[in-house]
Parts: C-alpha cells; sequence; structure tokens
C-alpha cells in the first residue's frame, strides 16, 4: 500500500511521530527553528498532510500551494496561527490539540503567580550573583496571596483548572466568560462578574481567553489602570492579548504591582524595555512543556493528521462545516 507523505514543520515528540509512522513516509524539518515562509511554502508543496505549529502562519497562500492536501493538524490548542475561513473556503480539515495541556498550562500560570508574588527572579539573581548580604527584614517583601481573590479571564479549560488549583489557598474566584461555569460556582463558590468589576476586585488577574480579534489589546493602559496597584497580572494564553508596550509603562510606573508572562506580542521578541523591569518575570513560551503534555499533543496531532489522511473527520476539528 502506498504510504501517505506527511510533513513535520518541526521536530515534536516521538509519540506522535511512531504512530504516523506505521502508514506514513513522515518528513521532519531537520533544523530546531521554525521554517521561513519560503521553507514553509516549499516543504507543503505535494504532501498528503502537514502537521503546523503556533509559528507556521497557515492561511490561503499556504493551503494552495500544498494543492492536493487533505488536511493541517496543528500542534498546539490555540490556533490564531491557522485561517479557518480559508481552510473552510476550500473544504480543508484543520485540528488542534485541547485538554492535553490543560494542567501543564495551568500549573505554570500558578508558578508564575508565585514567582511574581515573591519576587522569586530577583531573588534568585542575588544569591547567583554572590552579593547577598544575608537575611533581612525588609528585603524582597512580596504579595500575599492565601485568602486573596483570584480573576480567571476567560474560564473554559485552563481558567477553569487555574481556578480549580486554588482550592487550597482559600482565594475568592471572579471570572469572566460568555456562559456561566457550573463547575467553578459548584466547586468554588466563584462569580461570573463583569471584566471590569474583575479587574476592580482581583488580586492576581490570570488570562487565558483565546487570540480573537475581540481579545486583542484587551489589557491596555486604560485596563491597568482600573486594576488594584496592588495587582499582579498573569498571561499564559497569547501575547497580543496584552498590549505589551502599555503594560511596560504601567510596570514602570507602578500602576500594577507586577507581571508573569509566558507570551509575547511579538514573539519572540519583547517590546523594548520589558526586560529590565524588575517587576516582571519572563518565561519562553513554555506552558505546555511537561512530558506528558507534549507527548500528549504530539499523539493528537498524530491521531487528528491520520483520520484527515483517511477523509474522516479528526477528533479535534475546527471547521466541522466542512462535513456537512
Ligand atoms: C498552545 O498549545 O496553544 C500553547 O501555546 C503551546 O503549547
Amino acid at each position: 500500500m502506498k504510504k501517505f507523505n506527511v510533513y513535520v514543520t518541526r521536530l515534536i515528540p516521538v509519540e506522535g511521530l511512531t504512530l504516523l509512522r506505521e502508514t506514513c513516509n513522515v518528513e521532519i524539518n531537520p533544523e530546531d527553528r521554525p521554517l521561513s515562509r519560503e521553507e514553509l511554502l516549499k516543504n507543503v508543496k505535494g504532501r498528503d498532510g502537514v502537521i503546523s505549529l503556533l509559528t507556521d502562519r497557515i492561511d490561503g497562500e499556504v493551503m494552495d500551494t500544498a494543492k492536493g492536501i487533505r488536511g493541517f493538524a496543528n500542534y498546539a490548542v490555540g490556533f490564531d496561527n491557522l485561517d479557518v475561513k480559508a481552510a473552510t473556503a476550500r473544504k480543508l480539515p484543520l485540528s488542534n490539540t485541547p485538554g492535553v495541556l490543560t494542567l501543564a498550562t495551568a500549573e505554570m500560570a500558578w508558578t508564575l503567580l508565585f514567582a511574581v508574588a515573591r519576587h522569586l527572579i530577583e531573588s534568585e539573581k542575588i544569591m547567583r550573583s554572590g552579593t547577598w548580604p544575608g537575611w533581612g527584614p525588609m528585603q524582597f517583601i512580596g504579595g500575599d496571596v492565601t485568602g486573596k481573590t483570584l480573576g480567571i479571564v476567560g474560564a473554559g479549560r485552563i481558567g477553569t483548572a487555574m481556578a480549580l488549583m486554588s482550592k487550597g489557598f482559600a482565594m475568592k474566584v471572579l471570572y469572566t466568560d460568555e456562559v456561566a461555569n457550573t463547575v467553578l460556582e459548584k466547586e468554588l463558590g466563584a462569580k461570573k462578574v463583569s471584566f471590569e468589576e474583575l479587574l476592580r476586585e482581583s488580586d492576581f488577574v490570570s488570562v487565558h481567553v483565546p487570540l480573537m480579534p475581540s481579545t486583542r489589546h484587551l489589557f491596555n493602559a486604560k485596563v491597568f489602570a482600573m486594576m488594584k496597584p496592588s495587582a499582579y497580572l498573569i498571561n499564559t494564553a497569547r501575547g497580543p492579548v496584552i498590549n505589551e508596550a502599555e503594560l511596560v509603562e504601567a510596570l514602570r510606573k507602578n500602576v500594577i504591582a507586577g507581571a508573569a508572562l509566558d507570551v509575547y506580542e511579538f514573539e519572540p521578541k519583547m517590546v523594548a524595555g520589558l526586560a529590565e523591569l524588575a517587576n516582571v518575570v519572563i518565561a519562553p513560551h513554555t506552558a505546555s512543556a511537561t512530558k506528558s503534555s507534549r507527548a500528549g499533543m504530539s499523539v493528537k496531532a498524530a491521531k487528528n493528521l491520520l483520520a484527515m489522511l483517511k477523509g474522516e473527520r479528526p477528533p479535534d476539528c475546527l471547521n466541522p462545516e466542512i462535513y456537512e
């Protein structure tokens, strides 16, 4: 039987690749870096299917260049890099990897929350520099967590998981979402509130909305001014949800106490000034980077692609209407 011809735009964990290799010839970008636009266009040509990453812009041009392709399986839960409309118009299936990175991402949001609240990075720096003068009553005094108010912006899978993890810290939980989250309300007595109320009341604001036209720059100078001066902002969702230049200004002027970021508006770049601030924690988009989460993403992407190759609807289809 002829094997399918599959391209993977960057090396991913072996679990999914092993599945693909049963029925496909799999070629992988040999370089440990994102493909340039030219390389992407060249390498999708003549393929039956592609596993793409969040760093690949899969738009109409790529789809048309990949003439005859059966679909693109994104190795990420976020899919703002995919032009779903263009794919639907071409009856091409697209998929993502929901579920398997929920806990890892929620755990990272907590990691960032504690790191920024307790000045962990600055404290670590002084230890490594060998300049710590010894214990001091006024050193690195941070924000309290237990009993404080956690504001979850976007109570989907990851926002919900993060909120549920607050149980041990007896936090009051507020959230915004289009629909009521009965799990959070039942388990935590969480309250669905307006965005403005959440900003005004929360000690920690954690961002969990997808990037869409309506969420681009949802956080900007006006919004920071509505937050408590003692509040911290945590972002494990997508960088452009925050106006990063305005965040730098807000942090410089202590409009808010701090921010902890895993994602950036212009990845892999950061806006000028961000990296110099002491009241930020900056991680390199690693929220899903745990062994089980990344293996799960690999398997999901592979299973989705295998279904597309067989002409079946993939389990995590982003445009199911093409099968109607
Ligand atoms: C995603 O899946 O969308 C994360 O940003 C990377 O794992």
